[in-house]
């Protein structure tokens, strides 16, 4: 597939070719979504069959007795035509004027086909959807049928009951009725009997009822003279127990309020939503298009992927782009989708880190359970923070047997991970209130979990981690993670400068905490030893190079495209305990090197690791490529940098990564990947960093960029920075809350007011 092809309109991506070929992937990258529901880029005629589904944020379930996961609800957006006795469907041989594609400025999936019956009735169908951002419950779709000759159209439009589901039925209880000019599905969900209701109405020709068990429809007849064009309008709204008491009285009133407000001013409001998102976000590429669309692309996915609207739900890996890896967070979600919301959206930020604030608890029931204390977040975090990911994700394709894996309770550093994020907030926002009421105790739980996981080495007088993954999840078993530890050195220094501080301005608050946590000034004293003497490998004098953890350079060193001729089926699971890259030096995916992204280290040493690790990298995870940017564009290797950036940002368009992997399902949008896109360009090619109290930038623009503009948010005030050739412009649009330092190069100048300030 050409990217050129696919991104050649502006703002659009065009799925090349007839969609039916591969219906899953292209109804995934055609995707609409809000933050509450994602609806699959699928024609109105597609089903179950072709991945039609419709994922929905709070709704999670465990229907198999296994994998708890989001439910997909009934398409009530289904359409099916027929012609002379033929059904309209995108197979057909007779349609022409074929396109699918998805507008992702504003988020809107559309699509035509063109017919010609045997007998030569000739009808051309165009239609168009999006989940609307000014009701997050809704998704209006308009169809529009233009006769080419005289023709009898039948079709039935409504609620198809069939549900693509990956772990079991989720509805044990599905009603579907008629409720005046509505049509109305009324589910129980099988664990916890939330009721789920989604709605349809339908603006157009009256129509007979047609019920069964396809679902609920209106069945329509329509005589159509030639050059004769008719629009249908469909509205779907989806509500649940979980969002209000009574969803379907609420279902009910979204659609009569969509009806009364007619689909041209429910688009204009969703339009103006989203114009305002792009100017928070705004960055734009001068002299190379395809990175603006890539750009634009990804970032669309990380805004619909995120329920911005609330502080309660998580940023799924496959975002709501079905049920994949269950709906649920990863350290994805602080540090891959994230950070460009701390600095375009920062409240959106906020809302993400409250979420881990509201699943503590579920977090501290993990630790205890493994026998340690404060809170080991879940690796797989859905809506209570209790672990949800099994012990058995893939099996061994040969032999048909489980794995049994350790994502779940030896991947610890996504507790540190969440401890360097809320650092990370507060650097850039200076947002005292959200540690003095969350995130100082999220801070001291997860030292705790630190302080009881670490073991110490006697015969050395140095703390060490045992028995962890990083983030090459090949390697498991293994001590010392260098990124482990580093996180939880930086985790444990962090939360005791953040006690310091509490002690100093907010004495109470720091002793009902301490109270709450346990974490006594004794345990206080101990972390600080743990952080001062917590083993972190060096990097090798000669070389400059870091172990990745303790052992790894004795592995047998070996090329990934090597060593994949040693496969016997393709499927393999090459990590842990027998795959074949686990007693090697090829990794999964970024490690030491996606310490660079979070730790500042002198370039020499940058270089020398990357330079090393880049060549035994399979980049098996959609969350390596944008690293390896980020990095190679810091230490001045645009090219690569380049490359990376377009195969980090096209992972889902050129469809890279299988949706199934060991056995198990995981397709759908990579999340991570779309999250990196904006940090590749403003962390990677700008090479923004933030200290504490101040910005810095040292840009590598591609050769092809000749300016990069963005917006950003930095201590309250509200940024527009342009990079061109060997000068950078600065315009604060706002007084900051505090004055800070802003370094470009080696130039430095004090940002206190409104004005421009320029460099070079
Ligand atoms: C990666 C993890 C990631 C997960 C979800 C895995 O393949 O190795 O780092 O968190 O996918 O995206």
């Amino acid at each position: 597939m050409n990217l050129e092809t696919i991104l050649n309109k502006k703002d659009v991506l065009t799925v090349p070719g007839f969609s039916a070929k591969d219906p899953f992937n292209s109804s995934n990258i055609t995707m609409t979504g809000n933050g509450y529901l994602g609806y699959r880029g699928t024609f109105p005629d597609w089903s179950a069959d072709k991945y039609a589904g419709c994922t929905v944020t709070d709704t999670f379930d465990l229907a198999d007795g296994k994998w708890k996961e989001l439910c997909n609800v009934p398409n009530a957006l289904f359409f099916l035509g027929e012609l002379d006795g033929q059904a309209l469907v995108i197979e057909s041989e007779n349609c022409s004027a074929f396109s699918h594609s998805l507008n992702y400025r504003y988020g809107v999936t559309s699509g035509s086909g063109r017919w010609k019956s045997d007998r030569g009735e000739d009808l051309e169908i165009s239609w168009e959807r999006y989940a609307s951002y000014s009701d997050l419950h809704l998704i209006p779709q308009k169809i529009n049928i233009k006769a080419h000759s005289d023709c009898s159209l039948h079709f039935k439009a409504g609620i198809d009951s069939h549900i693509w589901s990956l772990n079991g039925n989720h509805f044990s209880l599905a009603q579907y009725d008629q409720y005046s000019d509505k049509l109305v599905f009324q589910g129980k969900t099988t664990e916890k009997e939330l009721p789920v209701i989604v709605a349809h109405r339908l603006i157009g020709p009256e129509g007979e009822i047609l019920s069964g068990e396809d679902g609920l429809f209106r069945q329509i007849s329509l005589d159509l003279k030639k050059g004769e064009e008719t629009t249908i309008v469909m509205y779907m709204v989806v509500y649940s127990g979980n969002d209000v008491d009574d969803p379907l009285s609420a279902a009910i009133q979204s659609i009569d309020r969509a009806v009364s407000k007619g689909y041209n001013t429910l688009w204009d409001e969703h339009k103006k939503n989203w114009e305002h998102k792009w100017e928070q976000s705004f960055i734009a590429i001068e002299g190379d298009d395809l990175s603006q669309k890539l750009l634009q692309y990804n970032m669309y996915h990380n805004i619909i992927s995120t329920p911005a609207h609330t502080d309660s739900h998580p940023i799924g890996a496959r975002g709501l782009s079905c049920q994949a890896y269950q709906g649920s967070a990863f350290w994805d979600q602080e540090i891959y989708n994230l950070p460009m919301f701390l600095y375009t959206n920062p409240s959106v930020a906020k809302n993400i880190l409250i979420y881990r604030y509201k699943t503590l608890a579920g977090a501290k029931r993990k630790a205890e359970r493994l026998g340690f204390g404060g809170a080991f977040y879940a690796w797989i975090s859905g809506d209570t923070g209790d672990e949800l990911c099994p012990d058995y994700f893939f099996k061994d394709v040969i032999t048909g047997r489980k794995i049994r894996n350790h994502f779940n309770d030896w991947q610890i550093h996504i507790s540190p991970d969440i401890s360097y994020t809320i650092i990370k907030y507060f650097e850039v926002t200076g947002d005292e209130d959200f540690i003095r009421d969350y995130g100082a105790e999220m801070l001291l739980e997860i030292a705790l979990f630190l302080y009881s996981r670490v073991h110490h080495n006697l015969f050395k007088d140095r703390y060490e981690i045992h028995k962890v993954l990083g983030p090459d999840e090949y390697h498991e078993n293994a001590d010392n993670n260098t990124f482990t530890n580093t996180q939880a050195k930086f985790a444990l220094e962090k939360t005791l400068e953040i006690v310091q501080r509490l002690k100093e301005k907010d004495p109470d608050v720091l002793s009902e905490l301490q109270q709450k946590t346990g974490v006594n000034d004794k345990k206080l004293n101990q972390m600080k030893e743990i952080a001062g003497k917590m083993y972190i490998p060096e990097p090798d004098e000669k070389n400059g190079l870091i172990e990745q953890f303790d052992g790894y350079f004795q592995l047998e060193d070996i090329k990934p495209a090597e060593l994949k001729a040693r496969l016997i089926d393709e499927q393999e699971y090459w990590g842990w305990p027998n795959g074949i890259a686990y007693e090697t030096q090829v990794t999964k995916q970024a490690d030491v090197v996606q310490m660079f992204v979070l730790h500042d280290f002198p370039v020499d040493i940058m270089k020398a690791n990357y330079l090393y690790y880049e060549a035994r990298t399979q980049h098996r995870s959609s969350l390596s490529p944008g690293v390896h940017a980020i990095i190679a564009a810091q230490i001045g290797i645009e090219d690569q940098a380049y490359d990376y950036f377009k195969r980090s940002c096209s992972v889902d368009i050129v469809n890279s990564h299988p949706p199934t992997s060991g056995g198990t399902f995981i397709g759908g949008i990579h999340t991570a990947a779309c999250g990196i896109a904006w940090q590749i360009a403003v962390s990677g090619f700008a090479g923004m960093k933030s200290g504490e109290g101040s910005l810095s930038f040292n840009p590598h623009l591609p050769e092809k960029w000749q300016t990069l503009t963005f917006s950003m948010k930095y201590r309250g005030c509200t940024l527009k920075i342009v990079i061109r050739d060997k000068t950078m412009k600065v315009e604060c649009q706002n007084e900051p809350d505090q004055p800070f330092i802003l370094k470009w190069r080696d130039q430095e100048k004090v940002l206190k007011e409104k004005g421009e300030i320029s460099f070079g």
